[in-house]
Order: structure tokens, then C-alpha cells, then sequence
């Protein structure tokens, strides 16, 4: 596995590979691997000559300073982590690499995508997370690249990015991995504590409730009853709960197909964010 930390150093290598008719399979992360980033890997490998994993922990989505400087780091187990899975090359820019001072970053309309739910609470995220994503994919040019589903509203923004640039990379949304116990693997997940881990179940638990309430009931009702299953765990602070449509995550009042349940919580000062498809 090879490890650059220049664009410069990747694009000489991508240039030899692509010009043999190699494709390239690209999956974006911000470190703090665990087996969700794996899947992504190992879908880029299956479908990709040649995948290219990103660390980076983007300064420009985070709208708290705490919350950067408590995103986990770890390197060294990540690096190992990505050469077990078969990873090709990993790119570990610095700062001032992925933003130097002349760049000029396109703006970019995403039709409403970015205003609720993650956009309402997290103000500028997504217009951070764009501009990394789109850095990358100017600079490695990759054939496909690869998103998990947990961050589903992310997942929407980077296809909506991708259309109104024009850009030829395909991006693929993959499954949510889960644990055992039903909790979305999350690299924030490392700064919970045991009994938090147990309790975070709610949340997933909660959303597969309306699943299966969905089509009897209204939206409120729902609302309410999530609401108060949330009251009866005091450590777990319930910040959103939204049921959209899954192309354009309008809210629905009642029963529609093709909708989607999307939550945040925190917990220890940690937020979760999970949705579940419930057509
Ligand atoms: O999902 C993430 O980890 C980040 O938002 C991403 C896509 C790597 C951009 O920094």
C-alpha cells in the first residue's frame, strides 16, 4: 500500500495506472476507520482496478472548534486497518495542501438538500463538506466513488454536487453497517462509553418503531410517541426527527412511499445521526 501526502506525488502515480486503462475507485474519509469504511473499500475493490482511501479531518465541516479538536485520530491503526482491507493507495494531505491560498472553490446550488435536518443544525457543514469532496475529486479524478448511507443527506448533497458540476465521477451509495446490537458504525462511536453504546440502541430502535407504524399513522403522532420514548432516557437528547422523501428530503406528513426517517441525538456530548428507509 502505497502512502502519499501531495496531490503532486498521487496525481504521477494515478497518471501512469489510468493511462495502462486502469480504473480508479475513490472512497473519502476523515480517519477513525472502522468496519463501515472497510465495506466501502471493499466495494470500491470489486468494482475499481485501483482504489484510493482519503484521510483527511476537514477543518471547513466543522462549525464547532470543539468538535475538530475532539474528532479522533488514529493514524497508525487506520493505516493498518486499510492495508488489511486492500487498499491501493492512501492520500493524508495537510491543511494548506488541500487548501492552498489561491484556490478557488466553485459555488455550488444543491436545490435545498443542505437546509434541513444535518444543514439546520449544523450551519456551513455541508458547504465544507462540498468543497473537500470536490478538492479530491479534481485531484484524483476518480471513475466511482463511494459513500455510505449513514450519511444519507451527505450522500444526496455529493450526488447533487457531482450533477451541477458536471463531474464524471460516479457516486455510489453503499449500506449501512451496523453492530450487533442494530447501532450505526460511526467513528464517534469511540467517544462513547460503555453504557452509552447500550443505550444508543434507542435510536435505532425508535426508527425501526416507525417503520413499522408508518403506513397506520400520522407524522405528529410519530413525532410524539419518539419524543417520548426519548423523555424516559434523560442522558439522550433527542435534536431531530424528520420523515422525508428520499430523492429531495421534503418532509411528509402521512404515509408515502419511497420516504425515509432520518434522526440526531446526543449523548455524552457526542451527536448520532441514523435513518432507515420506511416505504
Ligand atoms: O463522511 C465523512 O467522513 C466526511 O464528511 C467526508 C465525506 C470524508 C468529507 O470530509
Amino acid at each position: 500500500m502505497l502512502v502519499y501526502r501531495t496531490f503532486k506525488e498521487l496525481r504521477k502515480f494515478l497518471d501512469q495506472k489510468t493511462s495502462e486503462g486502469l480504473s480508479v475507485g475513490f472512497v473519502a474519509t476523515m480517519g477513525a476507520l472502522h468496519h463501515g469504511h472497510v465495506s466501502l473499500v471493499e466495494k470500491s475493490n470489486q468494482e475499481c482496478d485501483i482504489t484510493v482511501v482519503s484521510i483527511f479531518v476537514n477543518p471547513t465541516q466543522f462549525n464547532a472548534a470543539e468538535d475538530l479538536e475532539k474528532y479522533p485520530r488514529t493514524e497508525k491503526e487506520d493505516l493498518a486497518m486499510l492495508k488489511a482491507s486492500g487498499t491501493h493507495v492512501v492520500i493524508m494531505p495537510s491543511v494548506e495542501e488541500v487548501y492552498p491560498p489561491d484556490l478557488v472553490t466553485p459555488e455550488v446550488d444543491l436545490k435545498g438538500l443542505d437546509v434541513l435536518m444535518e444543514g439546520e443544525f449544523r450551519p456551513g457543514h455541508f458547504a465544507g463538506v462540498v468543497q473537500v469532496v470536490g478538492r479530491f475529486f479534481d485531484q484524483i479524478e476518480p471513475n466511482r466513488a463511494y459513500f455510505g448511507e449513514k450519511d444519507f443527506q451527505q450522500l444526496l448533497v455529493i450526488q447533487e454536487m457531482a450533477q451541477v458540476l458536471n463531474s464524471p465521477v460516479e457516486v455510489v451509495g453503499c449500506d449501512i453497517l451496523r453492530e450487533n446490537s442494530g447501532l450505526a458504525m460511526s467513528s464517534r462511536n469511540l467517544r462513547l462509553s460503555q453504557k452509552a453504546i447500550e443505550n444508543a440502541t434507542i435510536v435505532i430502535e425508535q426508527l425501526n418503531w416507525i417503520k413499522d407504524n408508518f403506513q397506520g399513522e400520522s407524522v405528529e403522532y410519530l413525532k410524539s410517541q419518539v419524543a417520548n420514548a426519548f423523555h424516559k432516557k434523560p442522558d439522550f437528547e433527542l435534536e431531530y426527527l424528520e420523515i422525508v422523501t428520499a430523492h429531495d428530503l421534503k418532509p411528509v406528513q402521512k404515509y408515502e412511499p419511497n420516504s425515509r426517517a432520518f434522526m440526531a441525538a446526543i449523548v455524552e456530548g457526542v451527536r448520532l445521526i441514523d435513518n432507515i428507509s420506511i416505504s
